[in-house]
């Protein structure tokens, strides 16, 4: 996640809009991402994720606590190694995404090697602090905190309305996409919402004295999306089918949204902008004022 000072490279890397085509058609072959989550699931049990790691970790440690009890012979590195590798069967038993289970696997065994290093307790409460900057509600909300590039950006460039226009980024991590947006466009004007306090406040830093960027700390989901044009998310499969019932609700007939990566599922974009156009990311484009009333299935 490299940050960069305000202004370096950021014009550098816009390109025009003629240089931007090859868009994909809508019916060629898009299928929608794969989800687990829908948008009840999602509020009814936004803290499933975590009740299922810490169920899954007193798992491992009560049978690994009935093995030792048993007379299983383990210490050290084996005790902290049959710990990960219970609570990761714990967390496949509890149905819980492929990629805990290598949390698991890995969490005590980590803890254990740490613990021979001899560092300070206040350095892993400093830590844990700054990540909680950063990553704040990630674990309810499932979002983490990871950048548009500049290649991406500039594909962004090229899908806003030639007139002035009011742009949102919903989720505005670091400001890294609003910014160079913001210097290409002065006639536009772009509101980022970051909820983590962490990556607003550098964002906060890096827009001073750009006047066309609107900073906000809050929650996009509080926001009314009416008032604009363009709505850009990058955020992950699970807030998705959220995202597109508020969009629907909202957003204006001919305001478009862009989801970089994510694919709303069972909606039928525009067009997308192939990866190799937009550095290396799918961008989805849809209106949903248009799918109101007809939802499109995939
Ligand atoms: C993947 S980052 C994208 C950052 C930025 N849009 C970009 O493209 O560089 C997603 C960000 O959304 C933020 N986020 C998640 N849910 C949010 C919410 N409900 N309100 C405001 N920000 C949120 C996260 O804190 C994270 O920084």
């Amino acid at each position: 996640m490299a940050l960069r000072p305000p202004g370096r490279r950021r014009r550098a890397a816009l390109r025009p809009a003629a240089e931007m085509p090859c868009l994909l058609r809508p019916d060629r072959a898009l299928q929608p991402a794969p989800t687990r989550y829908d948008a009840s699931t999602l509020a009814a049990f936004p803290l499933m994720p975590l009740i299922r790691f810490v169920l899954a970790q007193l798992l491992g440690w009560a049978l690994i606590f009935a093995a030792l009890k048993a007379g299983a012979p383990l210490t050290g590195l084996w005790l902290a190694t049959g710990q990960g590798v219970l609570a990761a069967l714990a967390s496949r038993a509890l149905r819980a995404e492929r990629w805990w289970h290598v949390f698991h696997l890995a969490f005590t065994p980590l803890i254990w090697a740490a613990s021979l290093l001899g560092i300070g307790a206040g350095w892993y409460l400093a830590a844990f602090a700054v990540l909680a900057l950063f990553y704040w509600t990630s674990f309810r909300t499932q979002v983490p905190l990871f950048l548009t590039n500049a290649t991406t950006t500039a594909a962004v460039l090229d899908l806003l309305p030639r007139q002035p226009a009011q742009v949102l980024d919903a989720g505005a991590g670091t400001g890294s996409l609003l910014r160079p947006l913001a210097a290409a466009r002065p006639d536009c004007r772009f509101v980022g919402i970051e909820a983590a306090p962490g990556p607003w406040l550098i964002g906060r830093w890096l827009a001073a004295g750009t006047p066309n960027v609107d900073w906000r700390r809050g929650d996009f989901w509080a926001e009314d999306w009416a008032r604009y044009d363009l709505v850009y998310t990058f955020l992950s499969p699970v807030p998705m089918p959220e995202v597109w019932a508020k969009a629907q609700r909202e957003m204006r007939p001919g305001a478009r949204l862009v989801s970089n990566s994510f694919a709303v599922p069972e909606a039928r974009p525009d067009f997308v902008v192939p990866a190799a156009r937009a550095g290396g990311r799918e961008l989805y484009v849809y209106s949903p004022a248009g799918n109101r009333k007809a939802p499109i299935k995939g």
